[in-house]
């Protein structure tokens, strides 16, 4: 079961966290691995780890914002059977304390940015004959959480984009999904926890990890298997739907 040998896989943000985790996982089970990243020593170090355990990766160093330069890259890949879509970039803040600069650049990586890779790898997608897409939402697009305007606006526009897409290329044997993980204990936090409670880093983790009633953070690898399922053939009715992953933050809160 999960086996995608013979498939190949782009996933962007693959330098880090959940999508390095997502990349490291589909190379095992047999897919050739595109690592998208912005960062080149990170998109590398994917690739490495990938190799040392015999699987098949490349890096594709690029900021998903640039609409020519993805297109140009994606279109040197020859079939995309699997797109994970997991760049992005976080921000805290409400309506009135979010500044305009701030919330563009949201917009521009965690929605445009997912819209580029879509629009670039779809028509890869129906050339190969179909495949599956996965986007990394949040439950912030599910709950209101404090402090998170732009980056919840940005995560909402991930899970619509993922209906969009589900329903306009169900003829060509495309499915899209969205997973909205709660917090995962990834570089993301760690750097989100130093930027926005420096000396309180501790305490804050803590507080975070107690906000999932399971009692603590996600672990990358346990997306990763979310993903590597939706991925799979194994996940072949499953379309236009959104996965919770989040030790129960958005039905176990009350
Ligand atoms: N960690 C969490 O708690 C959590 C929870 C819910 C959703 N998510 C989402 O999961 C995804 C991955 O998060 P993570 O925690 O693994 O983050 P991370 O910061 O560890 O990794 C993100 C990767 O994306 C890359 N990236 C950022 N901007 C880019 C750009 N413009 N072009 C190309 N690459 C770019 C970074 O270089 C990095 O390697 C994000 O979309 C995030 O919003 C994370």
């Amino acid at each position: 079961m999960f086996l995608l040998h013979q498939k190949t896989a782009v996933v962007t943000g693959g330098g880090s966290g959940i999508g390095k985790e997502v990349c490291i996982v589909l190379a095992k089970q047999g897919a050739k691995v595109y690592v998208v990243d912005l960062s080149e020593q990170s998109a590398n170090e994917t690739v490495d780890i990938i190799k040392k355990e015999g699987g098949e990766g490349k890096s594709i160093v690029i900021d998903v914002t640039n609409q020519k330069a993805l297109m140009a890259a994606y279109n040197s890949i020859e079939a995309i059977h699997i797109l994970v879509n997991c760049a992005g970039i976080s921000h805290i803040g409400n309506a009135t304390s979010t500044e305009e600069q701030d919330f563009e650049k949201l917009f521009n990586v965690n929605v445009k940015g997912v819209y580029n890779s879509l629009h670039a790898a779809i028509p890869i997608m129906q050339k190969t004959g179909g495949g599956a897409i996965v986007n990394i939402s949040s439950i912030v697009a599910k709950v209101g959480v404090s402090d998170r305007f732009a980056y919840g606006m940005s995560k909402g526009a991930v899970h619509a984009m993922t209906l969009s897409v589900a329903k306009d290329y169900i003829k060509d044997n495309i499915r899209c999904n969205s997973i909205s993980p709660g917090r995962v204990h990834t570089p993301f936090v760690d750097g989100f926890l130093k930027k926005n409670y420096p000396g309180k880093e501790a305490e804050m983790f803590d507080k975070l990890s107690k906000t999932q009633p399971i009692g603590r953070m996600g672990k990358p690898i346990e997306i990763a298997h979310q993903v590597l399922y939706l991925c799979s053939d194994e996940a072949s009715f499953i379309t236009g739907s959104d996965y919770a992953i989040d030790g129960g933050y958005v039905t176990l809160n009350s």
